[in-house]
């Protein structure tokens, strides 16, 4: 495959290509400004490479979805600190490696005791996310520089769960529960978030193997909002906690992470309405309507999110498992049902994607709505760390992007008194 050519006011100029492992084909627009004194323009990034990654690999159009050459079905079987090592440092880790990271994700789960005052000042109603991306911020105020990285990796995969179990705690003003450290992880954050110092807790098989499974399937997704904020904020050279805490807020916005939160408070609207679909169907599709069907759509996946169907799968098994009857999963069905079958939602390609049944998992658990993204976050951290450390190690650039100036030409300053 030769180079692209681009015409521009009667010159031509060629760019080289750049072939991906998978046959994606990139043009390398870096001396573009340099040469051609022009630059592109791309709303939403949606036609625009930010970076080379070996981390994760996407087709959207064949709901492909793999972590490191591993796709997503494969790993089902995996325990979720498998795959962040898997993530951070690119292979599967064989059992030396993989014993030792679990010691190392035990030893560093409990915060520094003067990190539990930081949460005496949040209000009892603030959003668990806030707490997460100022926690985890703040963690960089005891573990100042990225001197050790592989040591802060550890410590922020092994406080985040703990920083969430806490603030699960403060919302509901029960006393915070300690990490314990003869449990893995996934049980350990169930620990910290439904044991109370009164009596021991008895965790579910099923629900501690359902939450390996969510951790697992939102463990990376590429260049996605949140990961490229950790990249654009990591590229200045800000230090780990800080580029996690950016892509915690990233996370936060109800078209991306947040959306599964969105999800189920529109199942309760459209089950507190009657349970009718059509009408939601239908205010989806009007655009003056502003209402958007949560769950459903995404920039990249123009077929089923795979994660998606697996997430489905999972719901029905855990739920029967459980005994749990939840008429939200019904509506959810019935809700995909209609929409795949409508003309709008067919023509662009809109399928649900991992946001869509995810929350009727979490609910299962006990888990509440407003700690769904969290839920996320926790499930996201290895892919926002590998991406950091990868980003590191290429090297990047600051990403500085450039604009299309559109607003007022040189014009004098006017004393206030002639305005
Ligand atoms: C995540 O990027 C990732 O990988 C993200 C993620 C990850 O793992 O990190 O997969 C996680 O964020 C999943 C997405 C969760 N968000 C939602 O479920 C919110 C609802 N979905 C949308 O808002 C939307 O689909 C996005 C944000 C997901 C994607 O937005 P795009 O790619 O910018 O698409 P668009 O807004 O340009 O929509 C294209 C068309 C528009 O209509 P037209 O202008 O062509 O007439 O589809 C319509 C949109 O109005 N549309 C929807 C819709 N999603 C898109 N219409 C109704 N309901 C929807 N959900």
């Amino acid at each position: 495959m030769g180079n692209a050519k681009l015409i521009l006011e009667g010159k031509e100029y060629e760019f080289p290509l750049v072939v991906g492992t998978e046959n994606e084909v990139g043009i390398d627009i870096s001396k573009l400004r340099d040469r051609t004194g022009v630059i592109t323009l791309d709303d939403g990034y949606g036609n625009t490479g930010s970076c080379r990654s070996a981390i994760t690999f996407i087709d959207g159009d064949k709901g492909i979805l793999r972590y490191r050459g591993i796709p997503i079905e494969e790993l089902e079987q995996a325990r979720f600190t498998e795959v962040a090592f898997l993530l951070i440092y690119g292979h599967l880790p064989n059992a030396a490696e993989l014993t030792q990271w679990r010691e190392k994700l035990t030893r560093h789960s409990l915060l520094h005791e003067d990190m539990k005052k930081f949460f005496e000042g949040f209000p009892a109603s603030a959003h668990p996310m806030a707490m997460l991306s100022a926690m985890v911020a703040s963690l960089s105020t005891y573990y100042p520089d990225d001197l050790d990285v592989d040591l802060n990796i550890v410590r922020l995969l092994a406080k985040a769960k703990t920083i969430a179990g806490f603030s699960y705690k403060k919302s509901i003003g029960q006393p915070f529960m300690y990490p314990m450290n003869h449990l893995a992880y996934t049980e350990n954050f169930l620990h910290m978030m439904f044991a109370v110092p009164a009596e021991p807790l008895k965790i579910s098989p099923t629900l501690e193997r359902a939450l390996n499974l969510l951790l697992i399937l939102h463990a990376d997704h590429e260049q996605n909002c949140s990961t490229s904020t950790v990249r654009m904020v990591g590229s200045s050279g800000a230090n780990l906690f800080a580029s996690i805490s950016a892509g915690i807020s990233a996370l936060w916005g109800p078209l991306h992470g947040g959306a599964n939160q969105a999800v189920i408070e529109m199942l309760e609207k459209i089950q507190a309405d009657g349970g009718g679909y059509q009408k939601f169907v239908d205010k989806a599709k009007d655009k003056e309507s502003g209402f958007r069907l949560m769950g459903f759509g995404h920039r990249v996946y123009k077929n089923f999110d795979p994660r998606s169907r697996i997430l489905k799968k999972a719901a029905d098994a855990v739920l029967a498992e459980l005994g749990v009857d939840d008429p939200l999963l019904e509506i959810a069905k019935g809700l995909e049902e209609v929409a795949l079958k409508d003309p709008y939602f067919v023509e662009r390609k809109l399928y649900p994607n991992v946001d869509f049944y995810s929350g009727i998992l979490y609910r299962a658990m006990g888990i509440p709505t407003n700690m769904f993204t969290v839920m996320f976050a926790l499930g996201r951290l290895p892919g926002w760390i590998a991406h950091w450390k990868e980003m590191r190690e290429q090297g990047s650039r600051i990403n500085r992007p450039r604009q299309i100036y559109t607003g007022a030409t040189q014009s004098p300053w006017v004393p206030v008194d002639k305005r």
